[in-house]
């Protein structure tokens, strides 16, 4: 799909607001007023988000933070003085004309806040992020995931670039099932925010293949159904019936999603060696990752290999786990499928 269309959409967008992108929540509900009152008006009137990165509410002072497609830099802005002066924010935007406005607003902020930590960087996350391995703490972005035109390679460079044990948070617009062929092949929808979306079941494959754990999909609230769909995109000669009753089905969520960096490499054999693991909740289950041996129901003792009990002993597992030490000795046991461990 042509990146040119998304390239002029945000052309336009950086320059004045354009209402028909916006799908965003009011960030004046969502912070309070001294998160915010070091960013000039004009970012939040130009707001493309889809919601708000969940990081974005927990960031802690000294965190080197990545914003994948900050447009006007609103989150860049937020994440700078909550990581303060120790911390480091970058910014990576395609759009050179974003860039430019995000720098000017920069400018503005740095003053108020009296420190600068924030680099705005130009480039493409799908095709490389020009950070160096294992270099942030959280990467977050907010409505941009889904005009990455190769989700491969970009969900690959966000691992690449995360430290071991930290995480990737974002808000997007997810859809409850893959999207019709005649969706996907619109270069406007795409710009929009519509085509290039994920099923939620492909969103947590392709992440679980970039060997991400600790998936969490949180579905926000339904944005456009079907039949807005067909309104926006098609005129009635755009789709025969069979394409039409595809398109109306279509149901896009504004979702916030989670996904974590393991603190050590989970493939290969693993060994019981006499460990436990206690999922205490909040939710009735947890899946660790796409091991079906490694879903946990709440309240229940399971067998863990040694390497299971190291992540679950680490954040943010162990804040929902209770991991049992071996008790006396015990011989090494391989963990095979359908064994008890895992
Ligand atoms: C919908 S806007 C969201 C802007 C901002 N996050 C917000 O909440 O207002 C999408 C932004 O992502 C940028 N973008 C889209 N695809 C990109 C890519 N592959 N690499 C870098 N930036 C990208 C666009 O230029 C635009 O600034």
């Amino acid at each position: 799909m042509s990146r040119k269309a998304i390239l002029e959409k945000y052309t336009k967008a950086a320059l004045s607001t354009e209402p028909e992108l916006c799908c965003s929540v009011d960030y004046r509900k969502e912070f309070k007023a001294e998160e915010l009152d070091h960013i000039p008006e004009e970012v939040f009137e130009r707001n493309y988000g889809c919601g708000v990165p969940p990081a974005l509410r927990t960031l802690k002072p000294g965190e080197n933070v990545l914003d994948l497609g900050p447009g006007l830099g609103r989150d860049c802005f937020i994440a700078a003085r909550k990581v303060g002066p120790r911390g480091r924010v970058y910014g990576l935007d395609m759009n050179e004309t974003m860039l430019e406005q995000a720098r000017r607003f920069k400018e503005k902020v740095t003053a108020r806040l009296g420190f600068d930590n924030i680099e705005f960087l130009s480039g493409r996350f799908d095709v490389r992020i020009p950070i160096p391995d294992n270099t942030v703490t959280v990467i977050f972005s907010n409505c941009v995931n889904n005009l990455a035109v190769d989700k491969e390679t970009a969900y690959r460079e966000m691992f690449r670039v995360l430290r071991t044990g930290s995480k990737l948070s974002f808000s997007d617009i997810v859809s409850q099932d893959d999207l019709p062929g005649a969706l996907v092949k619109s270069e406007r929808a795409w710009a929009d925010c519509v085509a290039g979306v994920l099923s939620f079941r492909a969103l947590s494959d392709v992440l679980y293949q970039s060997g991400f754990i600790g998936i969490t999909l949180h579905t926000d609230y339904l944005w456009k159904t079907g039949p807005q769909v067909i309104e926006d995109y098609f005129d009635g000669a755009d789709l025969d019936e069979c394409q039409r009753s595809l398109v109306e089905k279509v149901r896009l969520y504004s979702a916030s999603v989670e996904a974590f960096k393991p603190v050590l490499d989970p493939s290969g054999a693993c060994y019981w060696k006499g460990h436990f693991a206690l999922y205490r909740g909040p939710g009735a289950s947890f899946q660790l990752d796409s091991d079906p041996e490694h879903v946990f129901a709440a309240g229940v003792l399971k067998e863990v290999c040694e390497k299971t009990a190291t992540l679950l002993k680490a954040e943010p597992f162990a804040s929902h786990f209770t991991v049992f030490e071996p008790q006396g000795e015990i011989e090494a046991r391989l963990c095979v499928p359908g064994s008890r461990c895992c």
